[in-house]
C-alpha cells in the first residue's frame, strides 16, 4: 500500500468460505481472522498480564465450538503458515484479545488441536431422570479414575454444551448415555449427538450406555450416531433394565477399567 506490505493466505472454511489470513511484515502482525480466536474481553487489548492457562483454555473453547468441524483444513494451513517462517510479534484474531506474550503457546496449542492429540482422559456425558443412567455414568467414572485416567462427568441438562465440547476435544475416551423415554433417547442427548456429528473426530474411543424399561434400542442408536462423528466403539453397548444392582454397577466399573487398560496398549 506504500507504507505497508501485506501477505495474504486464503483460509477457506476456517470457518467461513471467504476467510483469509493477512500478514504485515513492517508491523510483524498476523491478522488471523477466526484462527486463534477466543471470547476474552479485557481492557488491555493484548494477552499481557492475563493468566496463560486461562487464555489457552478460552482459545480451546472457541475452537471446540466454532472451528472443530474444520480441523483438517486447519492442520494444512497451520503447516503452510509455520513453513513461511513469519516474524510475528502480534496475532490479531477477529474475536477476542490480541496474542502478544503467549504466541508460542497458542501456536503449540493449535498444533495439538489440529493433530487431534488426545490426553489420558475420559469424558462421560449423559441424561437421566430417575438416576439409573447417572449411576452407570458414576460407576464408569470411578473405573476410569481407578485406572489412572482423568475423568469429567457431565449431565447435559446441567451443563453448557460449550464446556462439554471443550472437554471432549482432547478426550481419549467418550461415553454417552441416556435413559429411554417414549422409546427414544433424551432430547438433550439427541441434540448433543447432532452437535458432534460434523466433527469427524480422530483418535477417540467410545462407549454408549442406556437405561430402559421395555425397549432396549437406545444404547445401540447412541453408538451408531457416535460412530457417525468419528468416535470408534471400543466395547459392547451397555443396556441396563431399570435400576442397576450393586453387581451390575461393579460390572460397569470393570468395563471402564478394561477400556482404560486397552487404550494404554
Ligand atoms: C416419562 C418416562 C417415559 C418412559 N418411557 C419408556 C419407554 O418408552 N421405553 C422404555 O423402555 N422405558 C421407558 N421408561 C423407563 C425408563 O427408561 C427407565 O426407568 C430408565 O431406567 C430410566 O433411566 P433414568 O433413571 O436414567 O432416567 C420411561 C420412563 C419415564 C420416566
Amino acid at each position: 500500500t506504500g507504507k505497508y506490505d501485506f501477505v495474504f493466505v486464503e483460509m477457506q472454511m476456517i470457518h467461513w468460505p471467504d476467510n483469509m489470513l493477512t500478514y504485515c511484515p513492517q508491523l510483524k502482525t498476523v491478522f488471523s481472522n477466526d484462527a486463534f480466536g477466543q471470547h476474552i474481553v479485557n481492557f488491555n487489548l493484548t494477552d499481557e498480564g492475563l493468566d496463560k492457562a486461562y487464555c489457552l483454555k478460552q482459545a480451546k473453547e472457541y475452537f471446540a465450538n466454532i472451528v472443530l468441524p474444520y480441523t483438517t483444513p486447519v492442520q494444512a494451513k497451520l503447516n503452510l503458515i509455520l513453513g513461511m517462517n513469519l516474524d510475528i510479534e502480534y496475532i490479531m484474531p477477529a474475536h477476542g484479545i490480541i496474542w502478544k506474550d503467549y504466541i508460542a503457546d497458542i501456536i503449540e496449542t493449535y498444533k495439538g488441536i489440529a493433530a487431534q492429540k488426545v490426553e489420558n482422559k475420559a469424558v462421560i456425558v449423559y441424561e437421566s431422570v430417575w438416576k439409573h443412567t447417572q449411576q452407570i455414568a458414576e460407576s464408569l467414572a470411578e473405573g476410569f479414575s481407578d485406572a489412572g485416567m482423568d475423568v469429567k462427568v457431565y449431565k447435559l441438562s446441567d451443563t453448557k454444551s460449550s464446556i462439554v465440547m471443550r472437554e471432549i476435544m482432547d478426550a481419549k475416551v467418550v461415553c454417552i448415555g441416556s435413559g429411554t423415554y417414549n422409546n427414544v433417547m433424551a432430547p438433550s442427548v439427541a441434540a448433543f449427538l447432532e452437535h458432534i456429528r460434523p466433527c469427524k473426530f480422530k483418535n477417540k474411543k467410545g462407549l454408549a450406555f442406556a437405561a430402559y424399561g421395555w425397549f432396549n434400542q437406545v444404547a445401540k442408536e447412541i453408538d451408531t450416531r457416535m460412530q457417525q462423528s468419528g468416535i470408534e466403539s471400543c466395547h459392547d453397548v451397555i443396556n441396563q433394565c431399570y435400576t442397576p444392582s450393586d453387581d451390575q454397577l461393579e460390572d460397569y466399573f470393570n468395563v471402564a477399567k478394561e477400556i482404560a487398560k486397552n487404550c494404554q496398549e
